[in-house]
Order: C-alpha cells, then sequence, then structure tokens
C-alpha cells in the first residue's frame, strides 16, 4: 500500500496540555519504519498547523472549550485540506491530537463517498454542544460527523452530515453521558460496549463488523488510545478502567486487516506528559502495523 502519514498536534479540544505531542511520540515510536518494513510506501506529509492555546486565551471567556470552536474548525479544515493532497489511493493515518481532529480526517478520508465508520474508544464522542456536561469538544466529533450539533461543525468543509449513523460502528465504549445514551439509541447506532466484549468476545464482533462493511470503498478506523486498558496505555487525559487488552486490540486489528476493509486511520489522544516512557504511543505503533497487515507466521 502506498500510506501518508499526517500529524495533527491538537490540544483545544480538551484541556489536558500533552496532547499535541502525540504525532511526535508515534513518530519517535518508529511509526514509518515499522510500516515500511511491512513492504509498504510510506511519505510523511508533516504536520497541519494548530495555533498554541496561549495565543487564545481571550477564547477561554466563553464557557467550557466552546471558544476554542473556530479555531478547531480551521484545524479540521486545513486537516480535510492535507488529505486531499494525497493521492486518491493513499491510505491515511492521521495522529491527533485530541479526538476532535477527527471531523477533519474522516471527512477528508471519505473524499466526498459514503464512508464505514469503526470508532474504537473508551467513550462515544456523541455529545452535542447541548448534552456536553464538560464543554469539550473532542467529547463531540462523532456526533457532528453524523450531522448533529453546532451547524458550525456539522458544515465543516462541504454542506451536511459526513457519516449516516447507521455506518458507524462503536467499540470498546464503557463510558457515555445520559445524552450520548439517548442519541446514540434515536440514530440507531450500533455499539458495542465492553460488555458485549466480554460476552462475545473479538472474533464474533470483528465478523460482524466486517460483514456489515462488505461492499463499502471507504471504511476509516478512529483508534482512540483511551479504549485501552489505563494499566497498558496510561498516557491518556481520560482513562476509564476495564479496557481493551493488548491482545483484544491487537487480534481486533489483526481480524480488520484479514477482511481488508480498512482505508484509513486515525490514532488520537496520545498523551506524553501522562504516559510512561512513550508506552502508549509504542502500542499505538504496534496495533497501526496489525491492522495494516502484520503478520509474524
Ligand atoms: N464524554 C466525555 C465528554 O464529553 C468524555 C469524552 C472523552 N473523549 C475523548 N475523545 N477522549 O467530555
Ligand atoms: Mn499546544
Ligand atoms: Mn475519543
Ligand atoms: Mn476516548
Amino acid at each position: 500500500k502506498d500510506i501518508g502519514i499526517l500529524g495533527v498536534p491538537m490540544d483545544l479540544g480538551q484541556g489536558r496540555r500533552g496532547v499535541d505531542m502525540g504525532p511526535s511520540a508515534m513518530r519517535y515510536g518508529r511509526l514509518q519504519e515499522v510500516l515500511e518494513g511491512l513492504g509498504h510506501r510510506v511519505h510523511d506529509y508533516g504536520d497541519v498547523r494548530v495555533p498554541v492555546v496561549e495565543s487564545l486565551r481571550h477564547a477561554q471567556q466563553e464557557p467550557g472549550g466552546m471558544g476554542y470552536l473556530e479555531a478547531i474548525r480551521t484545524v479540521c479544515l486545513d486537516t480535510i485540506a492535507a488529505i486531499d493532497q494525497m493521492p486518491a489511493e493513499v491510505f491515511p493515518i492521521v495522529l491527533g491530537g485530541d479526538h476532535s481532529i477527527a471531523m477533519g480526517s474522516v471527512t477528508g478520508a471519505s473524499r466526498g463517498e459514503r464512508i464505514g465508520v469503526i470508532w474504537v474508544d473508551a467513550h462515544a464522542d456523541f455529545n452535542t454542544p447541548e448534552t456536553s456536561p464538560s464543554g469539550n469538544i473532542h467529547g463531540m466529533p462523532l456526533a457532528h460527523l453524523c450531522g448533529l450539533g453546532d451547524p458550525r461543525l456539522v458544515h465543516l468543509g462541504r454542506p451536511g452530515a459526513k457519516v449516516r449513523p447507521e455506518d458507524v460502528v462503536l467499540i470498546g465504549i464503557r463510558s457515555l453521558d445520559p445524552g450520548e445514551v439517548r442519541l446514540l439509541r434515536e440514530r440507531g447506532v450500533m455499539v458495542y460496549t465492553m460488555k458485549e466484549v466480554d460476552i462475545q468476545g473479538i472474533p464474533a464482533i470483528a465478523q460482524q463488523v466486517a460483514a456489515k462493511f462488505k461492499g463499502f470503498s471507504r471504511v476509516h478506523v478512529s483508534l482512540d488510545a483511551d479504549v485501552l486498558d489505563p494499566e497498558i496505555a496510561p498516557g491518556v487525559g481520560t482513562p476509564v478502567p476495564g479496557g481493551l487488552t493488548y491482545r483484544e486490540a491487537h487480534l481486533l486489528m489483526e481480524l480488520l486487516a484479514d477482511a481488508r476493509i480498512v482505508t484509513s486511520l486515525d490514532m488520537v489522544e496520545v498523551n506524553p506528559i501522562l504516559d510512561i516512557a512513550n508506552r502508549t504511543a509504542k502500542i499505538m505503533v504496534e496495533l497501526a502495523s496489525s491492522l495494516l497487515g502484520k503478520k509474524i507466521y
């Protein structure tokens, strides 16, 4: 495959500093070399420019994180433009940054077509500004991709929703706000909570996901580091106990690779300041290599 790496060092979607260093941490974890070792051709397109939070102090006067909406919107537009620069057959890997970047990465990766989304996360990120208890925009990208919430984020790049709620699968979920539960049910989104992971196991879930997206020309995996158990991936801003084990996460990536459905990836919420010796970034690099076809036999 031809793979394009793009960094989006965004930390405006939530309150903890350090997640802007995620792209460096995963590059330092030898992402490009590892993927080249699998036989892929990899080009690094560098980083999208993100304003430093201190330069936006005036914006903080608005309650919660909504003061950063315009800045986040601009970064997402630049992310779409950067993906548009990649040839259409390239497999984009977008490195966050917090999860608000997905409004740009998924829109860019869709190339204006129907796209399936596999959202692998402890959280659903299905809040709107109205339902969000925190006001943090990183808890809202999937809702906005599905057409719910603030029109300035819904109509990003091109008018209208970018993803159909019935084309979304959530995996690893274990923390939902009340408004998200209501919206997810109302829109009929397919949700595999950790309870489902425990009951059905990753193989059955991966099989259902593969069946669902069979025939799709574009399927995006949005991998939030906090889906992993914090014991193995401590470098995240919103840890929730009881996450995917190392083996479950790898198996999911390996089975998605076998299904040959995935056409783009983002890896988000890696926060090196909260991490132990870059452990979380290293696991993310390993997961990317499993998704992109690493076989040991
Ligand atoms: N649901 C919570 C909120 O809206 C947490 C969201 C965490 N999102 C993430 N991308 N880590 O604030
Ligand atoms: Mn910053
Ligand atoms: Mn997330
Ligand atoms: Mn999360």
